[in-house]
């Protein structure tokens, strides 16, 4: 199970402290969340951030575009150091193209999908991608409630890839509201990735936070 701390809930002001601390509190993974203030109303930050965070942390860095038009950034973060890049399947654009474009350059390969969006609409890519990222909020902030209605798709991914290992290669990284509760109800359905915001930033001790939601005490 790994980690994947949001650091839409870090302290902005203190990003470089905040990567330190995630990285001796066990962390695996640093999810970055990307708002464009068009796909979603927020806006929050971009490669210039990411290429100055870059060298304080070894953890790797997963972009999460919340962005109308993934194509014009890829590049911009590729260079700024994302180890991995999830694009939204809700988005106009040439998917393939992109994911040729990230594997080109050495960095996984994501598509995700909004709580309303079915598992079919993604079908023609699970081949392709290293991560499928399950959206159990609303995509724009952190701090909303979990979404059990979103639980079968977990199943279904799960199922999907157990039956047919050699075609999929996709691990299930789940977003939105996850908790010391709710990541158990990810992982029983298969999750492997699990992000969180609000709840590890909320939470003194960070490694604490961490071994809950991995499942270890
Ligand atoms: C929502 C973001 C999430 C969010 C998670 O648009 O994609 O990554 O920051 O925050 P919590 O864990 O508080 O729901
Ligand atoms: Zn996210």
């Amino acid at each position: 199970m790994l980690i994947a701390p949001s650091i839409l809930s870090a302290d902005f002001s203190r990003l470089g402290e905040e990567l330190a601390a995630l990285e001796s509190a066990g962390a695996d993974w640093v999810h970055i969340d990307v708002m464009d203030g068009h796909f979603v109303p927020n806006l929050t930050i971009g490669p210039p951030v990411v290429a100055k965070l870059r060298p304080r942390t070894t953890l790797q860095f997963d972009a999460h575009l919340m962005v109308d038009n993934p194509e014009s950034m890829l590049e911009e973060f590729i260079k700024a150091g994302a180890n991995l890049i999830t694009v939204h399947q809700e988005v106009s654009g040439d998917l393939g193209t992109m994911f040729e474009t990230l594997a080109s350059n050495n960095v996984k390969s994501g598509i995700s999908i909004k709580p309303e969006t079915p598992v079919e609409a993604i079908q023609q890519w699970l081949g392709t991608v290293d991560v499928v990222l399950v959206m159990t909020v609303s995509p724009g902030a952190s701090g909303q409630a979990f979404m059990p209605g979103v639980l079968p798709k977990i199943e279904a991914l799960k199922a999907m890839r157990d039956e047919d290992p050699n075609t999929y290669h996709f691990l299930i990284e789940v977003d939105g509201g996850i908790n010391a509760s709710t990541a158990v109800q990810a992982r029983d359905a298969g999750a492997d990735v699990l992000v969180s915001g609000s709840y590890v930033f909320k939470e003194a001790d960070y490694g604490q936070a961490i071994a809950t939601l991995r499942g270890d005490r």
